[in-house]
Order: C-alpha cells, then sequence, then structure tokens
C-alpha cells in the first residue's frame, strides 16, 4: 500500500467491509466530526468516514479543543446509524474504545490499552482519544465517531500541555506507523466491534473485552465530572450498558459520563 500522505484509493480499495468504502479526504478542515455530521444529515450512508490531514477546529470530549500536527495524527470520523436507546449509547463508546485498542494492537502489536470510557494508552500516555457525537431524541439514530491517533509525532513537538501525559505510536515503537494501513485496520476493527452491539451475546463480548483491556478496573481512581466535581473509588466493573462501577466509601456508585484518573499510591 502507498505509504503516507492520506490516500482515498488506497483506503476504499483495501477495506473489505462497508466502513470506508465511501469517504472524504481532506487535506485541511475545521473537524471531521463537523463534516460528517453535516454530511450524514444529507443522507450519507452508513459507514461512510471522512479524513484529514489536519483539523483547524478539532474537538475534544468536553467542549475541550484538540490539538494535531499536520500529518503527525490519523484523525477520522465514521458515520453510524445505530438506533440504539439512550441508555445503551455507552455500550457504543465502549465498542469503539475496543476497536481502536484491537486495531493498534493488531497493526503494531503494542499493548494498547483502555482508560475509561475510551481513551487509548500505551504505557499509561494517551495515544487516541475518541469522540462520539449523537443525533437523535428516542433512539440514536445518527452518531458520529471521531477518532484521534497520535501516529507519527513526536512527543518533543507535541503541545505542552499534552506532552507530559500523551504519547504516540511512533514513539512507542521508535519508527513510524503507515497510516493508511492504520486506517484500514481500524475500520475494519470499529465495523467488527460495531457489528456484535445487534444482539445480547456480541454485547456481552463487548464488555468482556472492554474489561479485558481495562487499565483502569482494580485501581484507585478519581472520576471527573463535567460540572467539575469529583468522586474517589475503586474502578470495579463496567456494567453490561458500558457504565464504569465505583466502590466507593459511601457504596456503589454507576458512572455513565465522567473522566477517570488513576490515583497514584502515596
Ligand atoms: C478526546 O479525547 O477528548 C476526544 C478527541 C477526539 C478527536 C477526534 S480527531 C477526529 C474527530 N474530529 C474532531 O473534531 N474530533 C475527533
Amino acid at each position: 500500500m502507498s505509504h503516507d500522505p492520506l490516500d482515498h484509493d488506497a483506503i476504499a480499495g483495501s477495506v473489505t467491509g462497508t466502513f470506508g468504502r465511501i469517504l472524504r479526504v481532506h487535506d485541511e478542515i475545521g473537524s471531521t466530526n463537523q463534516d460528517a455530521l453535516e454530511w450524514a444529515e444529507n443522507d450519507a450512508p452508513e459507514g461512510a468516514v471522512v479524513t484529514t490531514e489536519h483539523q483547524s477546529a478539532g474537538r475534544g470530549r468536553w467542549g475541550r479543543s484538540w490539538s494535531s500536527a499536520p500529518g503527525a495524527l490519523l484523525q477520522f470520523s465514521v458515520i453510524l446509524r445505530p438506533a440504539l436507546a439512550p441508555a445503551d449509547a455507552g455500550l457504543l463508546t465502549c465498542a469503539m474504545g475496543v476497536g481502536v485498542a484491537r486495531a493498534v494492537n493488531r497493526a503494531t502489536e503494542l499493548d494498547a490499552r483502555l482508560k475509561w470510557p475510551n481513551d487509548v494508552m500505551l504505557s499509561g500516555r494517551k495515544t487516541a482519544g475518541i469522540l462520539v457525537e449523537s443525533r437523535g431524541r428516542e433512539l440514536v439514530d445518527v452518531a458520529v465517531v471521531g477518532i484521534g491517533i497520535n501516529v507519527n509525532w513526536a512527543r518533543s513537538e507535541m503541545p505542552a500541555d499534552i506532552a507530559s501525559s500523551a504519547t504516540s505510536l511512533s514513539e512507542e515503537l521508535g519508527s513510524r506507523v503507515d497510516r493508511n494501513e492504520l486506517l484500514v485496520a481500524c475500520l475494519t476493527a470499529l465495523e467488527e466491534t460495531y457489528g456484535l452491539l445487534r444482539d445480547d451475546d456480541g454485547r456481552a463480548r463487548v464488555i468482556a473485552d472492554a474489561t479485558r483491556l481495562s487499565d483502569v478496573l482494580g485501581h484507585r481512581v478519581t472520576v471527573s465530572f463535567v460540572d467539575s466535581s469529583t468522586r474517589e473509588g475503586v474502578a470495579e466493573r463496567i456494567s453490561d450498558r458500558g457504565a464504569l462501577i465505583l466502590e466507593t466509601p459511601n457504596g456503589t456508585e454507576e458512572v455513565s459520563v465522567g473522566e477517570v484518573t488513576r490515583v497514584r499510591p502515596a
């Protein structure tokens, strides 16, 4: 396959399923999630993908911005039409995290782990982030899954605010990774894990995989909420709907939306 820059025909011609068969490749765009949400409203089919060499207004979770450098990351969004009940949206988040971790592990043989709900970690540092944005009231009828993976990005070139807690595939491997091949591996793995959400057995497998790949279960953690409050406890397990079950001094709590930090032993 072609070597880096992102190559529309090489990607669309290498995927074996439907994810990525219909594909937009931009040199630069504000946010692939924004482009994908607009495309979804204009009848893009499920599995259509937007990717770009560079984002000028990349979005992170909770309204934060997402940093990048041209050509150094793989940044893409997949359009899904999952018809999930909102209470099951956490399952989609878990499935996407499992898919990306699996793709990284297959493509590089690194040991990618998941920090609930879906940050992908290498050696305890963040390597990929996932932002699921959805539309639909009673059912999640359109979801855009946006994924940013630090691929060929030297830590010395990362912005200071992320350099201490982030890494990249090339940092961990000591060599560059072909982003076209990695994108095809991601689309294959994401289509597999998404397909598992169709029935109860598959959903149980997603939770089992998210549990096996977890970097936080069994550890003391602090969970931060969007209103800036926090809760400390031991991350016990992931529920069958993808929530984090936390054992706190006041009993068991179920967390559906939050950000987890591992508490380092004193
Ligand atoms: C996070 O960890 O906060 C989520 C980051 C998600 C970043 C990706 S990059 C591709 C897609 N387009 C965006 O604007 N954001 C997501």
